[in-house]
């Protein structure tokens, strides 16, 4: 893995800019794993404003985001489609079919878990996939669990997951029980990972996600079998603030 250690989330924000803007610059067509949560935000703000300037053109790339709340609506402000469109796609020139976010709504789960890793697998493989991590070692809403599960999958959120999701939710009741996630394979399968994490919440999880055994209690030591990872991080997610 390459770790990078910035000062700051702002410093997290360009250097992964930079990265991203990088493979989009020399591989327009390509394919783009999503992630949600508050630690890509800023991101999103600075590719929108490179897309803006004039330096970013999304119109020939991909997105697949890794995951979505069960039973939220496209529509609903909490679900991952409304935040989606809400920070990036908006805001840049990506044509709405080629971005793809599993449904929270579709009539069968099951069913749903399939298309969409038809629609990964059809589409080749991911060249960059954008992770951020959970407190408890979740990547994407692959929860901790007795065995990795290789296929996009329905997963019933973890309490600290929830515990974590509920700032978004009126109510701690409103949090979904139930979310669709990427599974391993895919995520596996991308070209090239970048995770990011900031702040000392995660500094348990990323200290064990590198040194700790390779175990699907902590879904993110899979990725010390990845050949192409570049972690991305704050002083303060890696324990080196005072
Ligand atoms: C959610 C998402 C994950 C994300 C995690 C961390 O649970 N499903 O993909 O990595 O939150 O979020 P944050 O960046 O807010 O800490």
């Amino acid at each position: 893995m390459n770790i990078y250690t910035v000062q700051n989330y702002e410093a997290l924000c360009t250097k992964s800019a930079d990265l991203i803007s990088e493979l989009i610059q020399s591989k327009p067509n390509c394919n783009l794993g999503l992630a949600t949560g508050s630690t890509p935000l800023g991101i999103y703000e600075e590719l929108v404003k490179r897309y803006k300037n004039g330096s970013l053109d999304f119109s020939k790339a991909k997105s697949f985001n890794l995951d979505e709340y069960w039973g939220l609506s496209q529509e609903h402000p909490c679900s991952y489609s409304y935040y989606m469109r809400q920070n990036l796609f908006d805001h840049i020139n990506m044509p709405e079919p080629q971005r793809n976010i599993p449904s929270g709504t579709a009539s069968s789960a099951q069913s749903e878990c399939f298309l969409y890793d038809q629609k990964i697998s059809e589409a080749g493989h991911l060249d960059l996939l954008i992770l951020g991590i959970g407190r408890n070692g979740h990547i994407g809403f692959n929860e901790p669990a007795q065995a990795f599960n290789m296929e996009t999958h329905l997963v019933e959120l973890d309490t600290v997951t929830r515990q974590d999701n509920a700032r978004y939710f009126k109510t701690y009741e409103k949090i979904p029980s139930h979310a669709i996630t990427m599974g391993i394979q895919s995520i596996m399968n991308a070209k090239q990972i970048l995770l990011i994490a900031s702040g000392s919440g995660k500094t348990e999880a990323l200290s064990k996600m590198r040194n700790g055994q390779i175990d699907p209690s902590l879904p993110a030591s899979i990725l010390q079998l990845h050949e192409n990872v570049t972690v991305i991080q704050d002083v303060d997610a890696a324990g080196l603030s005072i």
